[in-house]
């Protein structure tokens, strides 16, 4: 059998994905979470665990330096990447939304644009240039919820999935863009070359979550 590398996101998707490969019947005793290794081998080396930043998944798999990786749908939204997008595992599940304080108005003011404080810049570019509307797009890497709270920004379009984080700092949602949830890829050389590994493992991913949703 050929070695398999796969990209976990570490954080959040890390746990709910080893939970899933486990209903797999793939051993995953071997990676330990709470320590602070990034790469986690098997016994018998026919499967490698690496743990890397979620916005970097695709980056491994498109590199060949990971065969599978999964990642958020937000992620590969944003980025864009050369790989094949196999499974929406249904994991992770939450919203790309606008948020702010109750009041402020989202619609077109030739005066002010709207400013928007992000990690999405490309996603949140496109729907407003769908719209027509020019927006001032104000790229944050973490903790975007700060924007409106210190006035840099009038809204932020963010990942919402408890609501916790917008109600403890006293803003909602103001408008719902997509839904996102984790997505299996593929690296492209990986499904041919490792065909018989990397099918069956879907193929045996997808009755996993079949029979869940049943
Ligand atoms: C994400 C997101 C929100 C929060 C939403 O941040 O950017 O801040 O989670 O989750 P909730 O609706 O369940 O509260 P993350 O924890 O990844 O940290 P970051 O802000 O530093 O990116």
């Amino acid at each position: 059998m050929k070695k398999l590398t796969i990209a976990l996101s570490k954080g959040r998707l890390a746990k709910e994905t080893l939970l899933l490969l486990k209903s797999c019947n793939v051993d995953i005793s071997y990676v330990d979470l709470k320590s602070r290794k990034l790469i986690f081998n098997n016994d018998d080396d026919t499967l490698c665990i690496i743990l890397v930043k979620p916005t970097d998944v695709p980056t491994y798999v498109e590199r060949g330096v990971a065969d599978i990786g999964v990642v958020g749908k937000d992620t590969l939204m944003e980025h864009g990447s050369n790989v094949y997008e196999m499974l929406d595992l249904g994991l992770g599940k939450c919203k790309l939304s606008i948020a702010g304080y109750k009041k402020i108005c989202l619609e077109k003011n030739s005066d002010n644009n709207l400013r928007i404080a992000t990690k999405y810049p490309n996603i949140i570019k496109e729907v407003y240039d769908i719209r027509g509307q020019h927006v001032d797009i104000i790229k944050l890497n973490g903790s975007v919820e700060l924007g409106p709270l210190v006035g840099l920004t009038d809204v932020i379009f963010d990942i919402v999935e408890s609501g916790s984080t917008l109600k403890e700092n006293g803003l909602c949602v103001l408008e719902d863009i997509c839904d996102i949830s984790a997505r299996l890829i593929v690296n492209k050389v990986s499904l041919k070359v490792k065909r018989d590994t990397i099918v069956p493992l879907i193929d045996t991913m997808k009755n996993v979550l079949e029979q869940k949703n049943d």
